[in-house]
């Protein structure tokens, strides 16, 4: 049976990072479930869905193809046969994937999506409700936080660094926190730490410290 890494946590608090760093160190595939959400929420808006009408997201929703391939070390999405590379990485999409993740028939499909990548291998999956609703069963569950501040310096950079925006932190940060708000209050598979699992506060640690905090926390045979 495929061996499960769940990572969950709000946005900026070193999921990314801390992911792919595991998944290299163990050979085990690196997914970024909110990478599914990002694109429902592309699509809709592309196709001009309204994403504060549930009912219209989920019969959206339902049609958008999405293929999954297992490429250099981690599953990427193909919509339409491309990567959606940064374009699921704007401020818009920022605005609405929260709106678009409260639909149950998205979450419904975007978990059967997630279980069925166990047929490729072992996997490190970062989200919201990895460790509390996709995997729950798993030995290895982790959630990540850090205060407010260092999340929202840490998407800013990205933003700036990749050309994405160019937004200044009380603006980054004031959208990550009406993001984490919807994400934690949601009826379905909200954002909160599972019963068992290890939390690790990132603020004041490097990124090698989070992943040997969460390597010496696997079972002693997954390392
Ligand atoms: O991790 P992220 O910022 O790329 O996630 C984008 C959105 O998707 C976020 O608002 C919450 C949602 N999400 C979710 O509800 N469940 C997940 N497992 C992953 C992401």
């Amino acid at each position: 049976m495929a061996k499960v890494i769940a990572i969950d946590g709000p946005s900026g608090s070193g999921k990314s990072s801390t992911s792919k760093r595991v998944g290299k160190a163990l050979g085990f595939l690196h997914v970024d479930s909110g990478a599914l959400y990002r694109i429902m929420t592309w699509q809709c808006l592309a196709q001009g869905v309204d994403t504060s009408n549930p009912d219209a997201v989920a019969a959206f929703a339902a049609r958008v193809e999405i293929e999954c391939r297992p490429e250099q070390g981690a599953i990427s999405f193909y919509v339409n046969g491309e990567l959606p590379g940064d374009r699921i990485r704007t401020p818009e999409i920022n605005a609405h994937a929260s709106a678009v993740a409260t639909v149950k028939a998205v979450r419904d499909r975007i978990t059967a999506i997630l279980r069925g990548l166990t047929q490729y291998g072992d996997l490190v999956v970062e989200g919201r409700d990895i460790t509390t609703a996709v995997f729950p069963d798993t030995p290895a569950r982790f959630y990540l936080t850090a205060s407010a501040e260092a999340r929202a310096l840490r998407r800013q950079k990205e933003e700036v660094e990749k050309g994405i925006a160019n937004q200044s932190a009380e603006a980054v940060k004031a959208s990550l926190l009406a993001r984490d708000a919807i994400d934690s209050t949601r009826k379905y598979a909200p954002l909160k730490k599972a019963d068992g699992a290890l939390e690790i506060d990132s603020t004041t640690l490097t990124l090698d410290q989070v992943v040997a905090t969460v390597l010496a926390a696997l079972p002693a045979d997954w390392r």
